[in-house]
């Protein structure tokens, strides 16, 4: 099964790395990026800045964005829940499923030509080259897995993009924020005060973000894999939060703690894609004991 291969009007990204490098642009790596984890916040930070980043952002990229701030509303991820989170399409291991991802072929990126299952297991590497547990190892490889939803014909922009909270005001640090004119939630007063409809300092569980890839295996693994990990997956997208500073009144004190741990895996996330290929056979033995470590042989998708 293949999914689209060429852009097309409801799929503008040539392939969803065009939005990561989009996000590389935006936030370049420090030269420490490997080495420790990013503050929150940059005060220096303008909003004049994120403008330059719009202005040059590639037009496929603008349409992807645009997309994605007009149809992420909040019935839109009630609706998708709803469709998805019974989990009752397939039963897979990881490594099944990494190897179903891995039959997502688009367009390749010009910069590496590497599968989904290599980028994975680059992601992988690079945490267990220095020298994190075992289960942040794991966190690595399976945190895109999400991105099957492509295979199942979801439109890109409900499987990736900076994830956001929905049914309150957007923030301004959001990217491309005026196009969240187009949002019907822009309408409805209920969705844009401050709070909208959550309560200060519920915390982020009670929050619905925009939906896609994060949210979605954070619902298939998260019986299996510490805290810490499955809030890696669950927010590594979510750029407003972790880069941001942005939403701090939606948080409780655990959500604050454990964004550390979403700050210290970011740099994986976006910076740890090259042109090396890893070779698959022989890192194979290593990671099937290590998902033997903390899952079963199947699970519900
Ligand atoms: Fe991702």
């Amino acid at each position: 099964m293949k999914a689209p291969t060429a852009a097309t009007n409801d799929q503008p990204l040539q392939n969803l790395e065009e939005w990561e490098d989009f996000l590389k642009t935006r936030y370049p790596a420090p030269a420490t990026a490997a080495a420790k984890p990013f503050r929150a916040t940059d005060p220096e930070k303008k909003q004049e800045q994120f403008r330059n980043y719009e202005a040059d952002a590639r037009p496929s990229v603008r349409e992807f964005y645009r997309l994605n701030h007009h149809h992420q509303t909040y019935e839109f991820g009630q609706a998708k829940r709803k469709e998805f989170l019974p989990l009752n399409r397939r039963q897979m291991g990881i490594w099944e499923a990494m190897e179903y991802l891995n039959t997502l072929v688009d367009d390749s990126d010009p910069d590496t030509d590497l599968s989904q299952l290599e980028h994975l297991l680059q992601t992988a590497e690079q945490i267990r080259k220095d020298g994190h547990p075992r289960w942040f190892i794991l966190t690595g490889l399976i945190h895109d897995l999400g991105k099957i939803l492509c295979l199942w014909d979801e439109p890109q922009w409900a499987v990736v993009g900076d994830t956001f909270p929905v049914g309150c005001a957007y923030s301004d640090t959001i990217v491309f924020h005026r196009y969240f004119a187009e949002n019907p939630d822009s309408q409805n007063p209920r969705y844009q005060s401050r709070l909208g409809v959550y309560e200060e300092g519920a915390g982020l569980d009670s929050v619905n973000l925009s939906w896609g890839h994060d949210e979605y295996l954070y619902h298939v693994v998260k019986d299996h894999l510490p805290e810490e990990g499955l809030y890696m997956i669950r927010y590594h997208s979510f750029y407003p939060g972790h880069r941001e500073g942005a939403y701090d009144y939606l948080m409780n004190d655990k959500d604050r703690k454990m964004f550390d741990w979403v700050r210290a895996f970011n740099p994986y996330d976006l910076y740890t894609k090259s042109h090396e290929k890893p070779d698959v056979a022989k890192l194979r033995p290593f990671y099937d004991e290590l998902i033997r470590e903390y899952f079963p042989e199947k699970l519900r998708w």
